[in-house]
């Protein structure tokens, strides 16, 4: 199994040509950056963050905890040789960085959503997505963003089949939520069902977790 920080594989390549390699601490500045970019305008982000700039302060210091705290050392991350992209993966057994008990990491955050978003919304979402996520080990696809004028060019897919193929190779099964309905289509040629959806209590937005069974064949 590939573990957590192995840093061992060089650049992978992918059917469009993208390569696609794992990240390390020197990646997480520029990284932060497309992860906020890629989300700005995300369903998720609008409905936690309704103000513009709040939502870029707030997207800014979640990236850069989620990344520098709950991935760097312990996670999996892929990026490209450019890092146009990235990918953070939470390998089967892994800490689940989006527990309850991160909660305290991600302190500053609940701070700039009390001060421009929506916490106890942000609150009751992040608890049904616990309570839907599959017991059952398998890799989770914590975030995946492409820099916006990347999009559209192989590197999302290069990323999530850099990791695919050893998902694969372990024969387990791979989860993720789907923020946007329109990306659903792209998770699915990749594998993906969706399962049902998460809805926020007062019916602003909507997520659709997706699971992949082990062994599915990528089309
Ligand atoms: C979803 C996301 C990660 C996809 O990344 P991407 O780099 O655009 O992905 P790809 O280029 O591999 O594939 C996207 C589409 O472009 C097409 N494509 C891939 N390579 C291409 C190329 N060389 N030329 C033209 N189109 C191409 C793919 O067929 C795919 O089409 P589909 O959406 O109909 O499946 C990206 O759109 C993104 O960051 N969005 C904002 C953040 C977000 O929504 N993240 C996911 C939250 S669940």
């Amino acid at each position: 199994m590939s573990g957590w920080g192995d840093s061992g594989a060089g650049q992978l390549p992918s059917a469009g040509g993208v390569a696609a390699r794992r990240a390390g601490r020197a990646d997480v500045a520029d990284l932060v950056g497309v992860l906020v970019r890629a989300f700005e305008d995300d369903p998720v982000s609008t409905y936690l963050f309704p103000r513009r700039h709040v939502r870029r302060r707030g997207l800014r210091r979640f990236f850069r905890i989620q990344l520098r705290r709950l991935f760097v050392d312990t996670g999996e991350i892929w990026t490209t040789s450019d890092r146009l992209g990235a990918a953070l993966w939470v390998p089967p057994g892994a800490t689940h960085p989006a527990s309850w008990r991160d909660l305290v990491v991600l302190a500053p955050v609940l701070a700039d959503l009390v001060a421009g978003g929506r916490p106890a919304a942000s609150l009751r979402l992040l608890a049904e997505v616990e309570r839907v996520r599959p017991s059952e080990p398998h890799w989770y696809l914590a975030t995946l963003g492409t820099d916006p004028p990347a999009q559209g060019h192989g590197v999302g897919s290069a990323l999530l089949e850099a990791v695919l193929a050893t998902v694969d190779e372990q024969h387990l099964p791979a989860y993720l939520e789907s923020s946007k309905e329109a990306n659903i289509s792209f998770y699915t040629r990749h594998g993906f069902e969706v399962t049902g959806e998460i809805r926020s209590d007062d019916g602003g937005v909507t997520l659709w977790p997706m699971w992949r069974r082990a062994g599915s064949a990528r089309t």
